[in-house]
């Protein structure tokens, strides 16, 4: 069964959302598998532009059925306001759309436990999560005792355990305030509101682990989409600047529950440069005119918490890990256009760290803090890229950065994007 998988290289917002739909039409079924609302994909499609945090990026072609698998934390108010968003666009969300009975539910709670939790108690820096209650809701899955999954929502005893849960959480909130406590929240409003969610969601709501062990056994095309970046790795990414789901390769088996040696193709996702939102070292971050402007021609501010994003230059240190990490076989390669117009760009090669040169990427952020980066400085190409259709066709110094990438990265280039729509994308067969 070919099951293939987008997977982000970087820090999160790579373009996997404009991958994923273009993949989609060689694919049955898409699936989200982990993270939750933080992540935003934008697809751009007929000419509109749509953001998605919770449904695959699928959901646009109508032969595709679209699966929100158990790894994925779902905000139900959120999931209906995207189903009602795509609904008022003429995209029909109907039967396309199953739901893991598995999937663990955000509730208030953790989103009062995310606002509280993201200071560093020691005053460092903070983490700077997208405030949508995700942290707190895989703690609570974690932990099991005060976890909720969707499947729950439908059995005897959700009323009792809303209560208990509440009058838990109320404890914990009112400890966790400094200054002047929040009001306390109250378990009948969030029964009554939550139990209204169920509803209106129970059409939707399946054993998707096994849907989808059944489309493998029937031989049937899945395309996984990741959310957030390899970076962001619980485990292996760049901890505790992290969010708290694998997000890098081997987070699709756990999040969807087919076995790994049925994803039969890797492809990672990279923007040219590098951006991150939210706290962590970000070696290549350009504080200056030349990360201004990455962040003026790629519009980088967040597509969920319209933060605007740290932009630098791309860190291949970083991206063979995570190429490595992540089993890519394929790189698509975004955002090129972005760099026009810069004289000359520079690539890290390397780290310095307290005067060694590393080019493993460093496991403690304290080291990753320390590390200076070593450049390779490349020239860049004056003329604007975004109305090239073929690789042969752009600048050769505009090539001659890509091939560098590849080099670096230890991965040949499959794909390479020069603007949001579908029309602007290469595919690289040589
Ligand atoms: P995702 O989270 O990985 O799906 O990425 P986001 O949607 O958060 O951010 C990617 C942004 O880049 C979106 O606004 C896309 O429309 C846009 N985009 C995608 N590919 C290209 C490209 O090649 N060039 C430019 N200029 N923008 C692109
Ligand atoms: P997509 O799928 C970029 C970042 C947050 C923060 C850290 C933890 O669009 O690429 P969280 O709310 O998950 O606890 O925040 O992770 N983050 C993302 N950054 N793109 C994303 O998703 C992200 N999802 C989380 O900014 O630094
Ligand atoms: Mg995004």
């Amino acid at each position: 069964m070919p099951g293939t998988c987008v997977i982000g290289l970087q820090w999160g917002d790579e373009a996997k959302g404009k991958i994923v739909d273009l993949l989609t039409q060689q694919h049955e079924i898409v699936v989200r598998y982990s993270g939750g609302a933080n992540a935003g994909h934008t697809v751009v499609t007929g000419g509109k532009t749509y953001k998605l945090s919770l449904i695959p990026s699928g959901i646009f072609r109508s032969h595709v059925q679209c699966v929100i698998a158990s790894g994925v934390v779902i905000n139900p108010a959120s999931l209906l306001g995207e189903i009602d968003y795509l609904a008022a666009e003429n995209v029909p969300v109907g039967e396309n759309l199953i739901i893991s009975d598995r999937a663990h539910v955000i509730f208030p709670w953790h989103f009062e436990e995310d606002r509280l939790m993201d200071v560093t108690p020691s005053g460092g820096e903070a983490i700077g999560t997208t405030m949508r209650g995700i942290g707190p809701c895989y703690r609570d899955k974690v932990g099991r005792s005060l976890a909720v999954r969707l499947g729950d929502m439908y059995r005897d005893g959700f009323r009792d355990r809303i209560e208990a849960i509440t009058a838990e959480k109320n404890r914990v909130l009112a400890a966790m305030e400094k200054g002047s406590p929040a009001k306390p929240l109250d378990a009948a409003e969030i029964y009554t509101q939550y139990a209204q969610y169920a509803e209106r969601l129970q059409s939707h709501v399946v054993d998707t682990t096994a849907y989808l062990l059944d489309a493998v056994d029937t031989d049937r095309r899945i395309l996984f989409e990741g959310a957030q970046g390899s970076l962001l790795d619980i485990d292996h990414g760049t901890f505790p600047y992290v969010t708290s789901s694998n997000s890098s390769g081997g987070g699709v088996s756990i999040g969807s529950g087919v076995p790994g040696r049925f994803v039969t193709k890797v492809v990672g996702i990279l923007k040219a440069y590098t951006t991150r939102v939210g706290g962590g070292p970000c070696p290549t971050e350009q504080e200056n005119e030349t990360g201004q402007h990455i962040r003026d021609r790629g519009n980088e501010y967040g597509t969920v918490t319209k933060r605007p994003r740290r932009c630098g230059w791309f860190d291949a240190v970083a991206a063979r890990y995570t190429a490595r990490l992540s089993g890519v076989d394929e790189l698509a390669v975004m955002l090129l256009d972005v760099l026009a117009a810069l004289p000359e760009l520079k690539i890290c090669v390397a780290y310095e760290i307290d005067g060694k040169r590393v080019t493993d990427f460093p496991s403690h952020i304290d080291d990753l803090r320390r590390a200076v980066p070593v450049y390779e400085t490349v020239p860049g190409w004056e003329e604007e890229i975004t109305e090239v259709r073929r690789f042969e066709d752009l600048p050769v110094k505009a090539r001659q950065y890509v091939d560098r990438l590849s080099e670096l990265v230890g991965r040949r280039v499959g794909v390479v994007s020069v603007g949001p729509d579908r029309e602007q994308t290469m595919f690289v067969t040589s």
